[in-house]
């Protein structure tokens, strides 16, 4: 690593805290059409930053929330990356649980506490830095990079596919890098190689015009939220097997190979039930915890309506309940497939007198990158140089619909590089993001753009 670059991220190391802090100020909560003009802050905030770095730029204005684009392609001959990240953030209810409150970013037993402090505002921005630094000691980077920074992850917004789609020249890398995963635990870096895709939807169930009274017209007509909480039920079998018909027919079964390096990962089941208040775990039978979590499919209800809620008990059989549920894919599973058999399998259960809405959201497929590519053995000295330690090899539960689009249409693999725990609380009151993971985030992604260009 250049000796003058080290030198300038110490030095500087104080600034890019407080930079980081002001970005956090500003609450770019993309789900919540109030805070429009705020996301559009935090995309001018990372646009200006990259402008007087000396890089192209230009803010995209899309059907949504712009998308911050900047390039530096001085390195002839050099391999191309593609960083992306986010700067919208998950709206930061339940408000009252927050120690401090969520836009005013405090450091305490060494995080910062705001909402983006992980995901994705301080991961996004140790890219941002580390170019910053090479640019302004050496005067050149070691890589062309282009920045692709967006405001609608956390909405699963369409518009990025659409820029990728209609700017693919402009696109072109050889590698795709997002700091927006976790390390596998506190002292033990990580490199990601596969996440799991998801898809949405959410389901409407009517009964009569208005609620009735139960006991005049109890046990003569179909209850919805009797309906939905038997089909509910009908989701999975008691061994924890999801029953949507199909719904394993295409997943690429575990490698052996794969169990094994999982299991040789240190995981503590008793450990793991403990860290999240409950008594133990429970999944798909026949499966580990990390299995579970990392290389299989699963179908979760996230929200459900209905009837009434208020003290007291009201005697009525509710007009309408509905639910929002949501299976995370592996690799090879279809999404829109599985979304059409859950609809006809919840319509095959339905009583007279209940009529079923179904409504899709946009999904992504699941993706599993290249374990052998020069790029991959870069990351994992570039880790190295930043945390003092090897990386080691993990999938992740979670979705970046931005990976599985970069193959779609640029035809390249994604380097996960995360810098966050999985224990930061991520979508969740007082999100927070370690003050060393920043500082070591920062030295492994400048020592990525060197060790990049030395190797592929
Ligand atoms: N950064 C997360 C995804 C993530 C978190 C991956 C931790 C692996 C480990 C991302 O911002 C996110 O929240 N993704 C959503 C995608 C959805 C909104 C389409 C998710 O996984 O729920
Ligand atoms: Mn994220
Ligand atoms: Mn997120």
């Amino acid at each position: 690593m250049n000796e003058q670059v080290t030198a300038y991220l110490e030095e500087h190391h104080d600034r890019f805290l407080e930079e980081l802090k002001d970005l956090l100020r500003i609450p770019s909560i993309s789900a919540d059409s109030k805070y429009a003009n705020d996301v559009r802050l935090g995309a001018q905030f990372i646009h200006q930053q990259l402008e007087s770095m000396g890089c192209d730029t230009e803010l995209v204005e899309t059907a949504g929330h712009p998308i911050v684009y900047g390039e530096w392609l001085k390195a002839e001959g050099a391999p191309t990356v593609l960083v992306y990240g986010h700067y919208d953030v998950q709206p930061p209810d339940p408000l009252d649980e927050w120690i401090s409150p969520p836009f005013e970013p405090t450091i305490r037993d060494e995080h910062i506490y705001a909402r983006g402090a992980t995901d994705d505002k301080g991961q996004m921005f140790t890219h941002v830095k580390s170019v910053e630094a090479w640019l302004k000691t050496v005067g050149e980077l070691p890589v062309n990079v282009k920045f692709v920074i967006e405001g609608e992850e956390e909405v699963g917004g369409e518009n990025l596919d659409e820029f990728l789609k209609n700017n693919q020249d402009r696109c072109r890398a050889d590698v795709a890098v997002v700091s927006d995963t976790a390390q596998y635990g506190p002292g033990i870096p990580a490199i990601t190689y596969g996440l799991r895709g998801i898809v949405a939807c959410e389901i409407h169930l009517q009964g009569p015009s208005q609620d009735l009274h139960s006991g005049v017209f109890g046990g003569a007509v179909a209850n919805p939220v009797n309906v939905l909480a038997r089909l509910i039920a009908s989701l999975h079998d008691d061994a924890g097997h999801c029953q949507i018909p199909g719904f394993y027919d295409d997943v690429v079964p575990l490698t052996d190979e794969e169990r094994q390096n999982f299991a040789a990962l240190p995981f503590d089941d008793a450990e793991f039930a403990q860290s999240l208040g409950i008594s133990g775990t429970f999944g798909e039978a026949g499966y580990s915890t990390l299995e579970r979590r990392w290389g299989r499919p699963t179908c979760d209800v996230n929200g459900i309506t209905g009837g009434y809620q208020g003290e007291g008990p009201k005697t009525i059989v509710p007009a309408k309940a509905s639910a929002k549920i949501t299976c995370r894919l592996v690799p090879n599973q279809n999404a829109d497939a599985i979304l059409a058999s859950l609809e006809s399998y919840l319509r095959g259960q339905l009583p007279p007198g209940i009529q079923l809405t179904f409504r899709r959201f946009h999904g992504c497929p699941a993706v599993v990158c290249d374990l052998n590519s020069p790029y991959m053995a870069a990351a994992r000295r570039a880790v190295a140089v930043g945390f003092g330690k090897e990386p080691v090899l993990i999938r992740e539960g979670g979705s970046i619909p931005v990976v599985g689009s970069f193959k779609e249409f640029l035809g390249i693999d994604t380097l996960l590089l995360g810098w966050g725990q999985n224990t930061d609380n991520l979508h969740s009151p007082n999100e927070k993001f370690s003050l060393s993971a920043f500082r070591q985030g920062i030295l492994a992604s400048a020592a990525l753009w060197h060790e990049l260009a030395n190797n592929s």
